[in-house]
């Protein structure tokens, strides 16, 4: 990626406003934020340059209706899709998001053949299939934004209940982005103490459970529409990660091709993100339960990409 790079942002709602700012203020990257409305993303990229002389960014941001501004993108970000709404589960956004994601997609790729595209509409991991499926990229250049927020949320609650600082706190949520993901206490620890050593076993579950119904907490919280602040932080983590190859380690969604003995589907595990996309699907050495719940979140994906395709 030679010169400056470009990321675009398709849907200028709460998700794809907020990553719009969070790139400005890091200056590192030209900025494109599209949408369908005519106004909105004009209006919210504007609004956002204005701040530039206060927080001392110069980065370009333009708001824009035309795939003609997104030409030459590095990385595209789709959060076009409607969002949950209070009672809702991901799945019922599936007929509408996939006919809105698909169209996004072709165009996008029209004028921008190389770029990697990270995917953020729900219901998010088959999503992610009709990304591929349409753009026909390669496993590199497509990846789901879950996991990274899936885990931030479980690591917000295991630092609540231990009263810790939550940047000693690590840990990691395998599987789709629905209530069957799989955070694991094997693998969370605050400074390499194990969790399991520190919070009783109910205490652990609770923990679980909460994250696992961590998205539609805020949704009923909110009333209307769903959480942001927290799924564009986690965006931007995979950008960084991308555009300046930091090789960050990262749980994502990933086309898994006989990784944890799952074929031809996206299911959150961890990756290596750097310049190339996702460079390296990492494999962990699972327990029995472990690897039966991820296979029991990886069949509820499927049936929702076999939903797809009927
Ligand atoms: P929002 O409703 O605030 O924004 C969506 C934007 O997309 C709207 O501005 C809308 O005009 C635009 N849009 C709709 N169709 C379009 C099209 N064809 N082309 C361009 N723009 C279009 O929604 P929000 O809160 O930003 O969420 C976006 C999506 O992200 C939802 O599907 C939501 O469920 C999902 N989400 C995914 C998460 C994840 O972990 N992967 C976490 C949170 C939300
Ligand atoms: C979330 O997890 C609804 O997927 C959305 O906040």
């Amino acid at each position: 990626m030679a010169g400056k790079s470009k990321v675009t942002v398709v849907g200028a709602g709460n998700i794809g406003g907020t990553v719009a700012l969070h790139l400005a203020l890091r200056n590192y990257t030209d900025v494109v934020l599209l949408d369908i409305v005519e106004g909105l993303p004009q209006g919210k990229a504007l609004d956002i340059l204005e701040s530039g002389p206060i927080e001392r960014f110069d980065a370009s941001v333009v708001g824009t209706n035309s795939y003609e501004d997104t030409e030459g993108t590095d990385i595209a970000v789709i959060t076009s899709g409607k969002p949950r709404q209070p009672g809702m589960d991901r799945s019922e956004l599936l007929n509408d998001n996939q006919e809105i994601v698909s169209s996004v997609t072709e165009q996008l790729v029209e004028h921008s053949p190389d770029c990697i595209i990270i995917v953020v509409a729900n219901p998010l991991d088959a999503m992610c299939h009709v990304v591929m499926e349409t753009s026909g990229f390669p496993r590199e250049r497509v990846i789901g934004m879950a996991g990274i927020l899936d885990t931030a949320r479980y690591r917000t609650f295991i630092a609540q209940e231990l009263d810790a600082s939550v940047r000693d706190v690590f840990a990691l949520v395998l599987g789709g982005h629905g209530d069957t993901m799989v955070p694991l206490p094997s693998m969370a620890t605050a400074s390499g103490v194990p969790i399991t050593q520190m919070l009783s076993e109910d205490k652990v579950d609770e923990i679980v459970q909460r994250t696992r119904q961590g998205g539609a907490e805020i949704v009923d919280l909110l009333g209307s529409g769903s959480a942001f602040y927290a799924p564009a932080a986690a965006i931007v983590e995979m950008i960084d990660a991308i555009l300046l190859d930091q090789k960050r380690i990262l749980p994502c969604a990933a086309y898994l091709q006989g990784e944890y003995g799952i074929n031809d589907l996206f299911v959150g595990v961890p990756v290596k993100l750097g310049a190339g996309g996702v460079e390296e699907v990492i494999e962990l050495d699972l327990t029995d339960e472990e690897r039966e719940e991820l296979e029991h979140s990886a069949d509820d994906v499927r049936e929702m990409v076999e939903v797809l395709h009927s």
